[in-house]
């Protein structure tokens, strides 16, 4: 019989406040998760856009101090958490606020984990590794893609080994999410196609992984409708349907992988990421089409229902003629959003593949992958798309 353990799922999510002017509810959540001096954890681009001026507002009129920690860049690294996690100690800071894209909220998070435990970042590399309980988060995201505001994963870079550390555990689950659809408006068009690519990743890896289930596939699927119905309205038009679609669907992505676990995908972006400095939704995009045609023999039934939300006519079709052409689709789009196809493009060199292949091999998210892949074929699948 198998261990107990093995048998055993569970799911979990911040709360989560969701519509036009969910912002405004930022300092009194902070007030309700007991906070009197805030550490606000954001980058000088979202800080250029505005928003934190609205932010120390609403801040200032529940009475709250406040000090900001602003030196983050995409690619989180391991010194601007201990530098942040040094702020918020030296100035008696009781509460984090995350306002930006994925960076920022991982750095937060990264951030909570030195405030109250020991050592450095580096140690907590892997799966719940967090012993002592981190502050309290709440986080605003202004970009669709990343899912890091309802997620219990945070990746941080090593800036001496030049590769990610993947923390996966139930202490940096932020406490609240408030999800406004308005900070989407300030977000560039190759940025909104990029994290709106990281959606539909974490969408497709959550609903084919090994570790998916009842309470995760339904958000997995529909995450991927909206990304199919909004994506390229979001990028073109910005209009506030599209904008309201695309938060939603990066909230059910972001719900979905946090407790499913994601695949091939993310685990070989990981080590390019720490390499090269990309974003990672542009890494993902690349990444996608590759492994989606790999993984389709072993998860046909939910690539067909995949290929159906994508706006393929599958009747009539046998569920492998279906699953055929999610790949196609992905491509498509792509396409359409004028997003790179292949490395090279990005100046990036073949002769980092047969490192990359490893540390992916060793990634995280590999565990859930719905099937096992060996260091040849991993390198292939670089190659494939080099
Ligand atoms: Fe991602």
């Amino acid at each position: 019989m198998a261990h107990i353990d093995d048998d055993l799922l569970k799911f979990e999510i911040p709360e989560v406040i969701h519509g036009i002017g969910a912002l405004t509810k930022i300092g009194c959540c902070a007030k309700r998760l007991g906070g009197e001096k805030i550490l606000l954890v954001t980058d000088p681009g979202i800080i250029r856009s505005g928003w934190i001026d609205e932010v120390i507002k609403h801040l200032e009129k529940e009475n709250l101090k406040y000090v900001v920690y602003d030196n983050v860049v995409t690619n989180p690294r391991d010194f601007q958490v201990e530098q942040g996690a040094y702020l918020y100690n030296r100035e008696n800071c009781d509460v984090i606020a995350a306002v930006g894209g994925g960076s920022p909220i991982d750095t937060a998070k990264g951030i909570g984990i030195l405030a109250s435990n020991h050592g450095n970042i580096h140690e907590y590399e892997g799966c719940n590794l967090v012993t002592q309980p981190v502050p309290p988060l709440v986080c605003a995201p202004t970009t669709a893609g990343t899912g890091a505001d309802i997620s219990q994963f945070a990746v941080v870079a090593d800036t001496r080994k030049k590769r990610k550390m993947t923390i996966l555990s139930r202490s940096i689950m932020p406490d609240i999410s408030l999800i406004d659809p308005r900070l989407l408006q300030t977000k560039p068009e190759d940025l909104m196609a990029a994290t709106g690519m990281d959606t539909l990743t974490h969408s497709i890896e959550a609903y084919v992984s090994s570790l998916s289930w009842p309470l995760t596939d339904p958000h997995a699927i529909h995450a991927i409708e909206l990304v199919w119905r909004h994506l390229l309205n979001a990028v073109r038009n910005k209009n506030v349907d599209s904008l309201v679609g695309m938060s939603i669907a990066c909230l059910e992505a972001g719900v979905a992988f946090s407790n499913a676990i994601l695949g091939a995908v993310h685990a070989l972006a990981h080590p390019i990421g720490g390499l090269y400095d990309l974003h990672h939704g542009l890494i993902n995009s690349v990444l996608l089409p590759v492994v989606v045609g790999q993984n389709m023999e072993h998860a046909k039934d939910k690539f067909a229902n995949i290929a159906r939300v994508m706006g393929v006519e599958t009747r009539g079709m046998t569920r492998e003629e279906a699953a055929g052409h999610v790949r196609y689709q992905i491509e498509n789009l792509i396409h359409k959003l004028g997003m790179p196809t292949r490395f090279s493009q990005l100046g990036l060199d073949t002769e980092d593949i047969p490192l990359l292949a490893k540390l992916a091999q060793q990634d995280l998210c590999m565990m859930t992958n719905p099937c096992c892949f060996s260091l040849d074929e991993i390198e292939a699948m670089y190659r494939e798309v080099w």
